[in-house]
Parts: structure tokens; sequence; C-alpha cells
């Protein structure tokens, strides 16, 4: 265990300000949550392996902020490492990012995403059990809704996977509601993300996938800064009105702003509980909808081709976003267009992410 970027984040006992741990925080969402939060005056530490992310991320988060979060490099597995962060500082809640999260890969190699996500998260509750931490926000996707559901998709809806990576979803969706019926002391926020794109607006922090992006937005990305010459655009027989697939995109900062709320939720809670809340803008787009928006955003062609569909893709989905308007008091304020601007600053800025 390392202690390179070791801030002052003992909790001072303020009102107000409380000491989160994010685990997985140098990551796409984790690192802008963290600049949420630290732009909140909340202390941060950060616990990161570095499996997929980069060490240059602090750097950025403290050029936005002007500070530093506290950052271990700790796998989540180790138990006594992550032992002796609890041990170190007084946390009030935890925010579970940490995950391997590509979809494919997980069907590949199914046994390191069942370690990797199941036996970190079951370390991580384990320990926040024995330091009395029970505050979590957890990291969840819209994938648990798996493909049967009617849309727009509802938190109450049953769960199903598709995939190894889906299924540790749902697993610790489950493995979380047996902990809180077994102690109703913890206060469990699942936040079932759609597609989180976008990027900071300073162009300081963004997507930075390893080798050829998965997802949709990353690739467009590399194709307008002449990375990748074509987009395969997947199917364009879906029952879609242009044909291709409907997502829910999100802007990553929203995201951030979505974990905020949940957070104050949970601190502000009379009676401690377990719920899901969809984080999406609540409504969809399609494959050549975010094709035409990226295109005006950058002011480049995006040259396309469809191909056949990706196995395991369904046609259209989009979140009901109601109950987190409601009890989170939350909704989107970035459009499509503010999605794909920030997205293409980040880009351009950083054409090879954080190795530039
Ligand atoms: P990411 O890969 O950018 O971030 C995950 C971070 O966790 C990385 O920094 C990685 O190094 C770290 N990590 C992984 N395993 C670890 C371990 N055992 N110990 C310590 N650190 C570890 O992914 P992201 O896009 O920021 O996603 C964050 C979370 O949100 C994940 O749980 C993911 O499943 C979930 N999610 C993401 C999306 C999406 O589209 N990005 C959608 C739905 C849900
Ligand atoms: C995928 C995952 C989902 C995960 C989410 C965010 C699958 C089946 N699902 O969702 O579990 O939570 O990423 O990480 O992988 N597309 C193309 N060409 C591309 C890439 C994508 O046409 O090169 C299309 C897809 O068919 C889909 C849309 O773009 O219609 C969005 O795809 P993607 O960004 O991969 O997200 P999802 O498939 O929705």
């Amino acid at each position: 265990m390392s202690f390179p970027f070791l801030a002052d984040s003992t909790n001072t006992g303020t009102t107000g300000v409380k000491t989160i741990l994010v685990t997985g925080g140098m990551g796409f969402i984790g690192s802008h949550v963290c600049v949420s939060l630290l732009e909140e005056n909340q202390q941060v530490i950060i616990v990161d392996n570095l499996c997929n992310s980069n060490k240059k991320v602090l750097s950025r988060i403290e050029k936005i902020t002007g500070k530093v979060p506290a950052f271990y490099s700790v796998d989540l597995m180790d138990e006594e490492a992550l032992s002796s962060v609890f041990k170190r500082h007084n946390i009030d809640a935890v925010i579970h990012f940490a995950a391997l999260k590509a979809v494919g890969e997980s069907s590949q190699i199914p046994l390191s995403y069942y370690h990797n996500n199941i036996t970190g998260s079951l370390v991580l509750f384990k320990v926040m059990e024995k330091y009395q931490v029970l505050n979590l926000v957890f990291s969840s996707s819209a994938t648990v809704y798996g493909e049967n559901n009617p849309i727009p998709y509802a938190e109450h809806f049953p769960l199903s996977a598709t995939s190894p990576y889906g299924r540790t979803k749902v697993m610790i969706e489950d493995i979380l509601q047996d902990v809180f019926k077994a102690n109703p002391k913890w206060n469990i926020s699942l936040l079932r993300y759609f597609n989180p794109i976008g990027a900071h607006p300073s162009g300081l922090m963004g997507e930075d996938p390893n080798g050829i992006p998965n997802n949709l937005m990353p690739y467009i990305a590399q194709v307008a800064v002449g990375k990748r010459d074509v987009l395969s655009v997947f199917g364009g027989d879906y029952p879609t009105p242009d044909g291709t697939g409907v997502r829910d995109y999100i802007h990553v900062v929203d995201l951030a702003s979505g974990h905020s709320k949940a957070l104050q939720k949970l601190f502000a809670a009379e009676f401690p509980s377990i719920d899901a809340y969809n984080l999406g803008a609540g409504k969809g787009y399609s494959v050549l909808d975010v094709v035409k928006a990226f295109e005006k955003s950058s002011g480049k062609d995006i040259h396309y081709v469809i191909v056949p569909r990706r196995e395991g893709d369904i046609a259209e989905f989009y979140a009901d976003t109601t109950k987190a308007a409601k009890e989170l008091d939350w909704q989107v304020e970035n459009s499509l267009d503010d999605m794909c601007r920030d997205t293409w600053n980040w880009q351009q800025k950083n054409p090879n992410g954080y190795q530039s």
C-alpha cells in the first residue's frame, strides 16, 4: 500500500463536512464524482488498484478543484490494506465504483469478473461492518433489467442479466438486500446507471478506454479525431424509428450530481433503508441520433457502416426517472448536444486519453 498523495483527510467534525471513501475513484465515473464531492467541500479518500485507470487523474482532479484527495493504491480484495484505510480515517460513507465492467470480456473471463467484482464487494462490506461505516452508495447498472422488461424501466421490475458482468451487479444488489435484512442499520442506495457519456467541461477528465472502445460514444470520438476510420453501427433493422438501437444517454456530470443527492438522502435519513434509483435522462436516442449530434458538435464527418446486430443487444431501453426525481430531488441538466460537445473537447485535448 502506498501513501503518496495523502492530504489532510481526517474528518474535521464540522457540521456538513463528511468523509467519503470512493472505491474506483480514479475511473471514468468515480473521478467526476470525486470532483463534485470536493467542490462541495467534502473530504475524499480514493481506493483504487489502477487496473483500469491512470494516476494522472489525481493531478487533473487537483487542477479542477485545487484539492488533492487522499489516494491509496489498494486492491479491494486485500482486506488488510483496506482495513488500514478504515483505521486511519473516520469515514462517514462509501461510494463503491470499483469493478471490472466490459460486458464482452466478462463472458471470456467470467471467473476474473466474479472474483474481482463479488469478492471485492464482499471484502469491502465486511470491513465496513467491522468499522461500523454503514452508509453505502453502490454503482449498479441498467443491465440488471435484463432483456424481458417493458420500457421505460422502473425500479420495481424483476432483475435478471445476460452476461457475467450483469450477473455480478444483480448478485451484489441481492447480497446488499440480505445484508440490510440482517442488520437494518445499513443505509444503502443502489444507483442504476443508464448510458454514461460526456466528460468534464474543462476537457481535463473523460473516458479513456483501453484499446478498441466497446461503447458507442468513445468509438465515435475516436473516429472524429482520426484514430479510427469508420464506426460500425450494430444493426439497422431494429423496430425503432431509424432501425438503430435506442439508449438513454446521461452526462457523467449529471450522474455525479445524482451521487451527491443520494449521499444527502442517506445522511438525512431518519430511518436507514435500502433503495434503488435509476439514473438516466428518461429518454432514448438512436445510434444515428448520436452520430448526427456528434457531427454537429465537432464539425467532423463520422463515417459509418451498418453491420449485423451485436449479440446480446436489445432494440431499445430508457429509464423511468420518476423515483429519482421525487425522492432524490434530482434530474439531468445536460442535453445530448452538451454530452457530445464535452466528449469532443476531452477527445481533442487528449487524443490518447491520459497518455497524451
Ligand atoms: P472504470 O473502469 O473507469 O472505473 C472503475 C475503477 O475501479 C478503475 O479505476 C479501476 O482501476 C478500479 N478497480 C477495479 N477493480 C478494483 C479492485 N479490485 N480494487 C480497487 N480498484 C479496482 O469504470 P466506470 O465506467 O467509471 O464505472 C464505475 C462503476 O460504474 C463500475 O462499477 C461499473 O460497473 C458501473 N457502471 C458503469 C457504466 C458505464 O457505462 N461506464 C454503466 C453502468 C454501471
Ligand atoms: C453496454 C452494456 C451495458 C453497460 C453499458 C455501459 C452490452 C450488451 N451492454 O450498454 O451492460 O452498462 O454498455 O458500459 O454491452 N453501438 C454501435 N457501434 C459500436 C458500439 C455500440 O452501433 O461500436 C450501438 C449498440 O448496439 C447500442 C448503442 O450503440 O445500440 C449503445 O451501445 P454501448 O455504448 O455499447 O452501450 P449498451 O450496449 O447500451
